[in-house]
């Protein structure tokens, strides 16, 4: 790549969100898709479960539509609820239509002709998936698809670093223009100039110390944005899943919410059942209380973890439908089918992001954003389980519809100035980066986890404003790397959770505090919509979640 190339898209992100959206743009325009790593590497690669939508003749979008709004917890946008769930079936048939091998179904047993399954906060089962792993059949077979494409160019260890605004560059208008991108292989920055730029970076979890998530989900995108001048929304909305397999060597393994739907119980290691004391629907409660269940025996009793457990159910009926978490629980010594695993909950989604409208627009003209990155207003103060996979399809048909309508009118990008590299020099301490590294994801954990109080909050937000300036200070002083670009985005979101969390003084889905425990439902019933200094009124109509 030579040190500035343009094309039509900038898409950075190679997850569903990215990959669905390059895809439905590749007839039309050229297409470059950034990926910090390998295409493969983020969230979507890892999900499970699998992608709800109404697809059996049982069930209906009212009740799908509702058992959204319910997990949501009074925060959900009933339009953009109802936008997703009205493009759902769509949405899985254009899978199909990539190739996704989706578990097939006897259509006398699923209308669908595909087999449904069951997780929290459901009343149906409308759990579309590929086994137990869903999410690398839809991103292997993307990525088959996207590679097939001659309008698309791919582009794997490359980290984009910050987007390009008019504003940084003091010209006039107000729009983005592309990104600086650091090709991680030859340790060069190159500047991609695009019509139009398309967040689709993932969630943030890596903010914490135990996550589900892979190593890529640094909130990049958010961090991005907010520069730029985009507003985030309910960035306090962090959904801790409460099942990952709790074993050294098993990093953030974890054990899908469909084992717990297909009968699975949770219990303390003495074998007793708790989850009754705290939800009539047990179990197969929304999330966020499962996980707080859990959260609060383990520390009633002092315990590093609880039980889950399936054992009861036939063994060849748990290998043929978890085939994969058999066999790496096998790996690590557990038989599921005969005993029971233990488990904790970790860091899983970001319920919030940048603010965008039913387009994928952002604040910023020419910025887009979609998939885990944006906060469209769908999930509320709680993400119902495979509601996010079918956002990211959802909005990317959605977004790439609006960019194409609008393609022929909007700018072509300037010429952009090199990346200035002339004031800095190689760190004399990479320490401070892994220091501070680990110093934020434990007390991101400790203070900004499960339960929260005015005090904790306010412990995270004396550190992390001393870990920002130290790392602006280090930024400023020292050549570029991987891991100081995420360590910076770490930071800020880190912030931005921080605050969104002091904001909000009740408790409501995800967002529990011991200060103020119940629901507000006069005082605090809207979403908490953070403004950066060089946010300007808005290009995207008023925001979904506002
Ligand atoms: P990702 O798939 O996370 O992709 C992000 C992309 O952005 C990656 O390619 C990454 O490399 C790239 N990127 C990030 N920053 C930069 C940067 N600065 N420069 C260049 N590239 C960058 N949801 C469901 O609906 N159903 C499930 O069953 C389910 N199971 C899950 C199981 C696990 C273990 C996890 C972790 C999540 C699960 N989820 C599930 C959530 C769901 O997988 C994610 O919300 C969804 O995949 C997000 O897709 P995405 O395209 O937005 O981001
Ligand atoms: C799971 O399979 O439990 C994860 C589903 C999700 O996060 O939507």
């Amino acid at each position: 790549m030579s040190m500035q190339s343009n094309y039509d898209v900038l898409v950075i992100g190679s997850g569903a969100a990215g990959l669905s959206l390059a895809l439905r743009l590749a007839q039309h325009a050229k297409v470059a898709v950034v990926s910090k790593g390998k295409l493969q590497d983020g969230c979507t690669q890892y999900a499970q479960g699998g992608v709800s939508a109404v697809l059996d003749a049982n069930d209906t979008l009212d009740s799908h539509i509702e058992d959204t709004l319910n997990a949501g917890a009074g925060l959900c946008n009933p339009q953009t609820v109802r936008f997703v769930v009205e493009h759902g079936k769509e949405s899985i048939d254009w899978l199909i239509e990539q190739g996704t091998p989706f578990t097939p179904e006897d259509p006398t047993i699923s209308s669908s002709g595909y087999h449904l399954t069951r997780e929290g906060g459901h009343s149906q089962r409308r759990v579309i998936h590929a086994d137990d792993a869903t999410g690398e059949a839809i991103e292997s077979t993307l990525i088959v698809q996207a590679k097939q494409q001659t309008n698309i160019s791919l582009f794997e260890n490359h980290i984009a670093i910050d987007l390009i605004t008019t504003d940084k560059l003091n010209l006039p208008g107000q729009r983005c223009l592309g990104g600086y991108i650091l090709d991680r292989d030859r340790q060069q920055i190159v500047a991609i100039g695009a019509k139009a730029v398309v967040l689709a970076t993932g969630g943030a979890s890596k903010v914490y110390l135990y996550t589900s998530n892979p190593d890529v989900s640094t909130g990049d995108g958010i961090a991005m944005a907010w520069r730029a001048g985009c507003r985030v929304g309910n960035l306090e909305f962090i959904q801790f899943h409460p099942t990952c397999l709790y074993h050294p060597k098993a990093k953030s393994f974890l054990i899908t919410e469909a084992l717990r739907g297909e009968g699975a119980l949770l219990k303390l290691p003495n074998g007793k059942r708790f989850m009754q004391r705290f939800d009539p629907r047990e179990e197969l409660a929304p999330r966020d209380i499962v996980a707080r269940a859990i959260d609060h025996e383990m520390k009633r009793l002092g315990i590093y973890y609880v039980m889950l457990d399936i054992s009861h159910k036939p063994a060849e009926f748990i290998q043929s439908h978890f085939p994969n978490i058999y066999r790496r629980c096998l790996e690590f010594g557990y038989d599921i089918t005969r005993e029971a695993i233990p488990v904790v909950p970790a860091a899983h989604y970001t319920c919030g992001g940048i603010v965008t409208d039913l387009r994928g627009r952002t604040d910023l003209d020419g910025l887009y954003a979609i998939g885990e990155t944006a906060f469209t207003g769908l999930h509320g103060a709680n993400r119902m389980a495979s509601n996010s996979l079918l956002e990211c399809v959802v909005f990317a048909a959605a977004a790439g519809q609006d960019i194409l309508s609008r393609l022929s009118d909007l700018p072509t990008p300037p010429t952009l100035p090199a990346w200035d590299e002339s004031r800095v020099t190689d760190s004399d301490e990479e320490v401070v980066v892994s220091h501070n590294w680990d110093e934020l994801r434990r007390f991101m954990w400790d203070y900004v986890g499960i339960v929260r109080t005015n005090k904790r909050l306010e412990r995270a937000k004396r550190r992390v404003d001393l870990l920002a300036l130290e790392i602006e200070e280090y930024y400023g002083n020292f050549r570029i790397s991987n891991d100081l670009i995420e360590l910076r985005n770490l930071v800020t979101v880190s912030d931005l959770i921080i605050q969104s969390a002091m904001a909000r003084k009740e408790s409501r889905g995800l967002h529990y505090t011991l200060d103020y425990p119940d629901t507000d439902d006069k005082q605090s019933l809207h979403d908490t919509l953070l403004k950066p200094k060089n946010y300007r009124p808005a290009n995207a109509d008023e925001p979904v979640g506002a």
